[in-house]
């Protein structure tokens, strides 16, 4: 923490919750062809079933774009950009292993949402937005603080005719609104509660790929034993 000035409060952001930003430079050619092979693998359904959730490729049968060709030089440098979130948080990457579970298109059509959920089974998740002009017309990705300890009295910050004075700012903000912006990465725990807001534009269908990223240990050698806070490496598993 700084030096304080002489009689005067100072508040200090502690505990802050990791939200990783990468804004790239997507070549239009590439995104048009993920766009159209993200319309050919939803075919003919708009939603996931009900007509206002978002169409998302995990539950449907379109959830390894790592291994599809239009997909995967893309997924690799996102991939590289979560190895970079990893070490900013403190990890020696000699010591994990980075796998990606999952990685899957989200379609979002007029007045579609993605309702608030996390991810339990990942650790780092990712959003990678293939459109979106930074309005936040097109729905903002909505995220959630774990606790709200600043609201001192639980329940005021989201409150009607509350006592908090005003814009709540930064230290008593019920939720963080991102707008999507073509070419944008971000990356947050996979614990984060978030969701995503209905599509305002009608004339801009919302186009964006899901990752969740998992940690282990690195596989160990003979006789080597892996550090007992991390799962082993999944090839030392063994079904039963
Ligand atoms: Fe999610």
């Amino acid at each position: 923490m700084g030096a304080l000035a002489l009689g005067q409060l100072a508040l200090e952001p502690l505990f802050p919750v990791a939200l990783g930003r990468v804004q790239l430079a997507p070549d239009p050619l590439d995104t048009a062809f993920q766009l159209q092979a993200i319309n050919e693998l939803r075919g003919g359904a708009s939603s996931n079933p009900d007509p206002g959730c978002a169409w998302t490729g995990d539950l449907n049968g379109a959830w390894q774009l790592h291994r599809h060709p239009a997909f995967a030089p893309l997924i690799a440098s996102l991939l590289g950009h979560a190895r970079s979130y990893l070490q900013e948080l403190g990890f020696d990457l000699n010591q994990v292993s980075l796998h990606l579970q999952r990685c899957w298109p989200v379609v979002s059509e007029l007045d579609q949402v993605v309702g608030r959920h996390h991810h339990p089974n990942a650790h780092v998740s990712a959003v990678y937005y293939l459109n979106g002009d930074g309005s936040g017309r097109q729905g903002c990705l909505r995220l959630y603080p774990q606790r709200q300890v600043n609201e001192l009295v639980p329940g005021l910050a989201v409150g009607h005719g509350g006592p908090l004075a005003g814009a709540q700012g930064p230290w008593n903000a019920p939720w963080i609104d991102l707008a999507p912006q073509a070419g944008l990465l971000v990356l947050f725990p996979s614990n984060l509660d978030h969701a995503v807001l209905p599509n305002g534009d009608p004339d801009d269908t919302r186009y964006s790929i899901s990752l969740d990223l998992a940690l282990s240990a690195p596989a160990v050698g003979e006789g080597e034993t892996p550090p007992e806070y991390l799962a082993p490496h999944p090839s030392q598993w063994q079904e039963v």
